[in-house]
């Protein structure tokens, strides 16, 4: 297996490695690589989508995503699509899945199946190096707040209204909130991460929308700041496992007229926990 660094910050391509034939020595390595690198990219894997959820079975706990239906006989695994007459894509906000939700998703693998010839990459910015680029003073502000996320935040809810039309679970209509701390200790590796974004993230806990506002738009601001990021550049058959905990992720919305088409599917996560620096 060998790995290509896609920036400093996070991101690899993995080579030489077919995801039909995983065995213990395998799933360690590209365990330990995706703790480090945060994002992998697998090229070149032909997986039915019964294979890919074998696939992601190895890694974690499959999990049903809260909005949109699944395929008929695989109901972890969505369809994140995009056809030649619409304009919105689904998620199209930089995001972590699903922070609405009491325990988040520690990771998504995205399968590429239908792409344009060029555009609508993904990009992925490391939330670890996001908090190390703040200054000591508002470090310490931050380690002492929570935030609520909620799904139901305007400029979020409309990525989604393309797929609730066709797809639309019945519970999509509740919004679901929930708060975590804004510094979160990363449950594997330690590190301190920064966990909010402008999809979800509504408020500081115990601070009214209007007073968090300017706080949260210099945050997301600096979060995504290009020196943190990485860019996945996508051919049919490429599979992308990124770690929720970690980064956050972008899908360029450049290719109108053109169909894309994704199959996404998510791996239960712990409730965050709050990071100390002593
Ligand atoms: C998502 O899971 O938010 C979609 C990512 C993408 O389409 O690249």
């Amino acid at each position: 297996m060998q790995l290509i660094p896609l920036s400093p910050a996070l991101g690899a391509e993995v080579h030489g490695i077919d995801l039909l034939n995983m065995n213990d020595s395998l799933l360690a390595s590209i365990h330990a690589a995706f703790l480090r690198y945060g994002v992998l990219v697998f090229r070149k894997q032909s997986l039915d989508p019964q294979s890919f959820l074998s696939f992601a079975q190895c890694l974690g706990e499959p999990i049903e995503y809260p909005f949109v239906k699944g395929l008929d006989a695989f109901p972890q695994i969505i369809e994140v699509k995009k056809l030649p007459d619409e304009t919105l894509n689904f998620g199209g906000i930089w995001h972590s899945d699903t922070t609405y939700l009491p325990q988040p998703p520690k990771a998504t693998l995205l399968l590429a199946r239908e792409i344009p010839a060029v555009g609508g990459d993904t990009e992925f910015a490391c939330q670890h190096h996001a908090y190390l680029g703040l200054s000591e003073g508002l470090r310490k502000v931050l380690l002492g707040l929570s935030a609520v996320s909620s799904s139901a935040k305007a400029d979020v809810s409309r990525t989604r209204e393309d797929r609730l039309r066709d797809a639309g679970k019945e519970q999509a209509k509740a919004a679901l909130e929930a708060s975590h701390p804004v510094v979160r200790k990363h449950p594997e590796t330690g590190q301190a991460v920064l966990y909010v974004n402008i999809a979800h993230t509504a408020r500081f806990e115990g601070w009214s929308d209007e007073e968090s506002a300017s706080l949260l738009q210099w945050l997301h601001q600096h979060q995504v700041r290009s020196e943190y990021r990485c860019r996945v550049r996508w051919e049919v058959g490429s599979l992308t496992l990124w770690d929720n905990r970690r980064v956050l992720h972008y899908p360029v919305n450049d290719y109108h007229g053109y169909k894309r088409l994704m199959h996404r599917i998510t791996l239960a996560g712990d409730r965050p926990l709050a990071f100390s620096s002593h």
